[in-house]
């Protein structure tokens, strides 16, 4: 869950203003991390400081960074939650077990990995996969923010409970971000959540689900829902 202050912090790091209670009491950031660098980068030099990124300790353990892949102005933007040990090698987002049920879930809509667009919360690989840490997610998240300007995509689908809450900066729970379309940043980007490939691959039985909700990405880019 996230707490207030954490979750000023995500929107912040996200280039989103939140609305505060005039009389709320004021939040200090959580730590004294330097404001990202990304928002006047253009994509050469966007890809060039994210491979050489130190803003969190991942650096330490990473063979490289995985920036994204994909079409460079997309319909859609896939948002996972951060490279696994295969994309670490690979330099490049879902290329394992769960990359191939993305593309499968891709590919039922009639779309290929080359016209949408990849990309995670998280530009380095956590240790043992485990999950991200909130410091690791505010220190990227300028990183995503700045592709998503750049992308411009007409809509975001989040790939888990982690990928959701970083990008909508909320604590709520994947049961409850499903199945209705979300906002983000100032141009209201439609956001669809849906479970996680690695998740699906756990739990078949869910594939149902989740088809439910690229169809409702599809309806909300149609502009029906
Ligand atoms: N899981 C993710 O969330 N992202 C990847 O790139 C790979 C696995």
């Amino acid at each position: 869950m996230l707490d207030p202050q954490q979750r000023q912090t995500y929107l912040a790091a996200m280039g989103i203003a939140e609305w505060v209670p005039r009389n709320a009491p004021a939040l200090t950031p959580a730590d004294a991390l330097p404001p990202s660098p990304a928002a006047a980068l253009d994509w050469a030099a966007l890809a060039a400081a994210v491979a050489t990124c130190e803003r969190c300790e991942l650096h330490r353990g990473r063979t490289q960074t995985v920036f994204g892949v994909g079409h460079r102005a997309p319909q859609w933007l896939v948002v996972g939650e951060a490279p696994g040990r295969e994309e670490d090698h690979l330099g490049e987002p879902f290329v394992g077990r769960a990359g191939q049920l993305l593309n499968a879930m891709l590919a039922a809509l009639g779309l290929s990995r080359d016209e949408v667009f990849i990309a995670n919360i998280l530009k380095c690989r956590p240790p043992s996969n485990r999950d991200p840490q909130v410091a690791e997610i505010t220190a990227c998240a300028g990183w995503l923010a700045r592709q998503i300007e750049l992308l411009a995509p007409q809509i975001i689908l989040c790939v888990g409970r982690i990928a959701a809450q970083s990008l909508l900066g909320t604590p709520s729970s994947l049961a409850k971000l499903r199945g209705q379309p979300h906002a983000y940043g100032p141009n209201h980007i439609p956001v669809v959540v849906t479970y996680h490939p690695a998740y699906l691959l756990r739990s078949p039985l869910e594939k149902r689900q989740a088809w439910q909700d690229l169809l409702l990405a599809r309806r909300v880019l149609a502009g029906e829902q």
